[in-house]
């Protein structure tokens, strides 16, 4: 079968990396199901394992893509839930199990035309979703749900900053919150992104470090640096701040005397269990709320994609298909 392969990490030229190539057809053990692969999306983290971003070279060459929907074997259309996890390693909860990984990192991914994961990855696709939109969901809208529902605990009315509007997890959130019933304040450094945020949901959109109309209860956070002490600023009295990126940098003027003196809370996430994975899945199905998808590139243009992420030249995911 054909595959997008990272045969190679280099940090400064990353695509020289990638390479189209056939591979054998993956057999199933068992307890894991075959999905042929119909739609798959770019994240950062294809670009980071190309350039040897937290990326073990020794799991490579490994297919990349960790979004991704299709047909299993047997005809059921489905969605994968993206994390390679042990819940009972975790406690309960597999984003807690020390050994996870992400679809891509240990485990091959999803551009490709077949793809073979664990049985317990494979969740029903809602009927609402086409296999384009539900690419673009497992890991940015799991992501963007755990940080306000699970660890932020954003209830109807609630106000809620969140910073970055532009990026993928930020917008997820600001479409999150506001079908949640929260008011929902976003920055962004651009005129342009924060029309984008308006059109998402949001009450109001902000320059960067702008004063708000009011503290908030809670911060979706994933800038890191560059807005930290801003987001501490907003935050009421006994107010909680959700951190899943760090997209500016990771070490920030860390503002203790406020956090212990306001009694706030910092609270980190990283991905969604898979039960969350589904709950977000319902929320969009009832909701009517989509992903924003920039372009549709048949595998063989993939290249042309991750040159145009890199860029930063997109508005929205960009989704591979594969015939
Ligand atoms: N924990 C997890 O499970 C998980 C999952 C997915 C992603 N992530 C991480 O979350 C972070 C965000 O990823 P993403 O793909 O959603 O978005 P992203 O494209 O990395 O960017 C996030 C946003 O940060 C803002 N930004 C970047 N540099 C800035 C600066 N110097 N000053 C102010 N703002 C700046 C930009 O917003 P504006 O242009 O609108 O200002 C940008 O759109 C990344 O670090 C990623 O690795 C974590």
């Amino acid at each position: 079968m054909l595959a997008a392969v990272a045969h190679a990490q280099n940090p400064s030229d990353p695509l020289s990396c990638l390479e189209l190539r056939e591979v054998p057809t993956p057999v199933p053990p068992a307890g894991w199901t075959r999905i042929k692969v119909k739609a798959s999306s770019m994240n950062m983290h294809d670009v980071w394992t190309l350039r040897g971003v937290g990326h073990d070279p020794k799991n490579i060459p490994i297919i990349l893509g960790c979004d991704v929907a299709g047909v299993t074997d047997d005809g059921r259309e489905v969605i994968i839930y993206p994390v390679i996890a042990d819940p009972d390693a975790g406690n309960g909860d597999e984003t807690l199990d020390p050994n996870r990984a992400l679809l891509s990192e240990q485990h091959d991914g999803g551009f490709a035309e077949y793809i073979v994961v664990p049985d317990r990855c494979v969740i029903p696709k809602p009927h609402q979703l086409s296999f384009e939109e539900a690419a673009c969901l497992p890991v940015t809208w799991s992501t963007a749900y755990r940080m306000l529902f699970t660890q932020g605990q954003l209830k109807a009315g609630d106000r809620v900053l969140v910073q970055g509007a532009g990026g993928g997890v930020a917008s997820a959130a600001i479409a999150l919150a506001a079908a949640a019933g929260a008011t929902v304040y976003a920055t962004s450094r651009t005129e342009e992104k924060r029309a984008l945020a308006l059109e998402l949901g949001a009450h109001d959109a902000f320059e960067s470090g702008a004063r708000l109309p009011e503290r908030v209860d809670l911060v979706i956070e994933t800038v890191g640096e560059a807005t930290w002490g801003h987001s501490l600023r907003c935050l009421r009295p006994g107010g909680a701040i959700v951190i899943a990126g760090t997209t500016s940098g990771t070490s920030p003027e860390a503002d203790l005397g406020r956090i212990f003196y306001q009694q706030l809370r910092v609270l980190g996430s990283t991905g969604s269990t898979r039960h969350e994975m589904v709950a977000m899945l319902r929320m969009l199905a009832t909701t009517g709320l989509r992903p924003r998808i920039d372009r549709v590139l048949p595998l063989e243009r993939i290249h042309e994609g991750f040159a145009a992420m890199i860029a930063g030249e997109t508005q929205g995911k960009i989704v591979i298909t594969v015939s």
